[in-house]
């Protein structure tokens, strides 16, 4: 009888163009050509997540792809206007997760392994009218959303990111895109630590999402 890990593996490669793919198994260079074809690998160190990370020969992670189709948690907004002029990330911070990882959190409270919290970076848009950066729209005075400026990943690998509670931190650039291609893990010091010391939950600043990471009841 077919386990239900089979079934995943069946179903993963059913979605290759490439057999060559499924058969040769998943090595570095088959994970990134699947990556760079915008299709994903059923990885066995994640069997959670149908869209595992990617790690190139270096260690590198490989940049997400199609993320903007996976779920929307939410955007957070530091403007420079509010923060001295010295926000060291002055824009939308538009947070994306896989919607496997996301089913998992829902019925068990907790990440699986493979998780990927995608943040992208979008700048305010329209000329600001006033010393905090805002303008006005027809619809009131604010903050509106501008062009892209720049890619930040967390990931949950246990094996790898042990000595920063199971997460690694991974920047893309912080410019327009195109982004990088690859990523190495920042130290501690830049990310990890002050997710480290002050997130919500798991790494997380969960509570910034927990309005929107349910179906809305009734649906
Ligand atoms: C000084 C504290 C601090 C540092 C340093 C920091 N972060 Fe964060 N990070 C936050 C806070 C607070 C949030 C949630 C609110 C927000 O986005 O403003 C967040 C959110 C995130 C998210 C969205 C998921 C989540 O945990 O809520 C990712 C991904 C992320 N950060 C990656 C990074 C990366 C990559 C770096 C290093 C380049 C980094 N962070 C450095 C404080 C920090």
């Amino acid at each position: 009888m077919a386990t239900t890990k089979n079934l995943w593996a069946i179903g993963a490669c059913s979605t290759f163009a490439i057999a060559a793919i499924c058969l040769s198994g998943l090595n570095g260079a088959t994970a990134e050509a699947a990556a760079k074809a915008g299709t994903a690998a059923a990885d066995p160190n994640y069997p959670k997540v149908d869209l595992p990370p990617v790690w190139d020969a270096a260690g590198k992670l490989v940049q997400p792809k199609n993320f903007r189709d996976w779920y929307f948690l939410g955007a957070p907004v530091t403007p420079h206007g509010l923060n001295n002029g010295k926000a060291p990330f002055p824009e939308f911070h538009n947070v994306y997760v896989q919607r496997s990882a996301l089913a998992v959190y829902r019925a068990t409270g907790k990440w699986p392994e493979g998780t990927m919290m995608v943040k992208e970076l979008q700048l305010l848009g329209g000329k600001a009218e006033f010393p905090d950066g805002s303008h006005f729209e027809p619809s009131g005075r604010g903050y509106f959303p501008g062009a892209v400026n720049g890619l930040d990943v967390a990931v949950k690998d246990s094996k790898r990111f042990g000595a920063s509670k199971n997460w690694g931190y991974f920047n893309f650039n912080h410019a327009p895109p195109p982004y990088l291609p690859a990523a190495a893990e920042k130290p501690i010091a830049e990310c990890a630590g002050c997710h480290i010391a002050n997130a919500d939950e798991d790494m997380v600043y969960i509570s910034h999402y927990r309005s929107i990471i349910n179906p809305l009841p009734g649906n």
